[in-house]
């Protein structure tokens, strides 16, 4: 797989997408080399996450790019909609709070998984979720 610019993004619009960015998310970690552990935490976050902005969002898009801080490096994703976003975050990010059928775990749960979690989003304003993982 080609590296690009160290950057891409691509579509998070259909079930399709899902597994494609999955799969997308899984050859990064594996350019980065992280642990099979590592591998496997960073696509449960992403693949939460493109549920969310699939379901929740409406769609919208999925960023990525490598990063680097004091030598140390990352695979960031940035989880991007125009959805309706969320009228209360801290509520949003509570262990089994949903506004739907789920399990309520897919953002808290996703935190718990990556190094760095942010989560922007205001009512009418969509959504932004970005995550890190460093090596
Ligand atoms: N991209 C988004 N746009 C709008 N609302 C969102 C978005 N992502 C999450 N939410 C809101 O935050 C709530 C919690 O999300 P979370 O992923 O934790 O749970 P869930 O999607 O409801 O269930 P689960 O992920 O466990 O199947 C959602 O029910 C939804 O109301
Ligand atoms: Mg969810």
């Amino acid at each position: 797989m080609a590296v690009e610019d160290g950057a891409g993004a691509m579509p998070v619009r259909s079930e399709e997408d899902i597994v494609a960015s999955r799969q997308k998310v899984r050859a990064l970690c594996q350019l980065l080399k992280f642990s099979l552990v590592d591998q496997t935490k960073m696509i449960t976050a992403a693949s939460e996450l493109s549920r969310n902005t699939l379901i929740h969002g409406g769609g919208g898009t999925m960023r990525w790019a490598f990063v680097e801080n004091n030598g140390r490096a990352g695979l960031q994703l940035v989880f991007e909609d125009q959805g309706p976003g969320i009228a209360d975050v801290a509520l949003a990010l509570t262990d089994g709070w949903t506004s739907g059928t789920g399990m309520g775990l897919g953002l808290p749960g996703s935190k718990r998984l990556v190094n760095d979690f942010d989560l922007q989003s205001a009512p009418g304003a969509g959504t932004r979720v970005s995550i890190t993982k460093w090596k």
